[in-house]
């Protein structure tokens, strides 16, 4: 059986108070992993500490954000290399919120990917369209431009341990969830794109997020061609994010 991921992205939440208090709880939990690959990406500065709480675990550690370079005059940057010195597994790149707030852009986002790439650390890569683009029947063109711009002409087995995150960005934090028939269809789109790219669609994960919850979780992870989720606001409280856990 395909595996299936389960990444919760705290976004800019949780000191190191908090972060331990959810993981005193969540650890008690039962996680029958490898069912599901469990990730968590807390903020850069709670990455050392989760990593250590979560060694000896099978739970892995991903930051929600990278440079492009090694090191040097970059203020306020993190390279690959100090993530994976914190136990970092994972890096998602090109979040909706990165691309919108933080001005983003694909060729960025393309550099940000190749670097990871390099670096051993597995990208998650978030792609999806505006509320006004699904309206005008832009998504597939949106979808295609972010996928061709992050992938394009990469050699397949440089993309092994990628994982791609559909995101409608009209359904983050919105509480207004996809429809099970619009996520089908879409994550269609995207592996027709991946295979127009040269890519096996069947080997790379398509995992979905926006506005999961514990109600909608399996109705979401029954969708034939949906390999798990990435969770923003329901990954917060460690009885919620379990209750996701427990739907696959
Ligand atoms: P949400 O966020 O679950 O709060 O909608 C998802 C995400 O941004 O990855």
């Amino acid at each position: 059986m395909k595996k299936k991921y389960l990444i919760a992205n705290w976004k800019m939440n949780k000191t190191l108070d908090e972060s331990r208090d959810f993981f005193k709880f969540f650890l008690k939990k039962a996680l029958t992993i490898p069912k599901t690959q469990i990730i968590f990406c807390p903020p850069f500065v709670g990455l050392f500490d989760v990593s250590n709480t979560l060694s000896g675990t099978e739970i892995d550690v991903g930051a929600q954000n990278v440079y492009v370079e090694e090191s040097g005059a970059f203020t306020g940057e993190i390279s690959t290399k100090m993530l994976k010195n914190c136990g970092c597994v994972w890096v998602i790149l090109g979040h909706s919120e990165r691309r919108s707030i933080f001005l983003e852009e694909e060729k960025l986002i393309r550099r940000k990917l190749e670097n990871v790439l390099s670096s051993g650390l597995s990208p998650i890569l978030c792609i999806g369209e505006s509320i006004e683009e699904r309206k005008n029947n832009y998504t597939k063109t949106v979808l295609h431009s972010q996928l061709s711009s992050a992938l394009n002409n990469l050699p397949v087995d440089s993309i092994e341990n990628l994982v791609i995150a559909y995101e409608p960005v009209w359904a983050i934090g919105t509480g207004m969830v996809a429809t099970p028939k619009m996520i089908l269809e879409t994550n269609n789109d995207i592996k027709q794109i991946l295979t127009k790219l040269n890519f096996d669609n069947s080997k790379i994960p398509l995992i979905y997020g926006g506005s999961v919850n514990p109600n909608n979780a399996k109705d979401l992870i029954n969708i034939g061609n949906v390999d798990g989720f990435l969770v923003g606001g329901a990954s917060l409280d460690p009885d919620v994010f379990y209750n996701i856990y427990n739907k696959f």
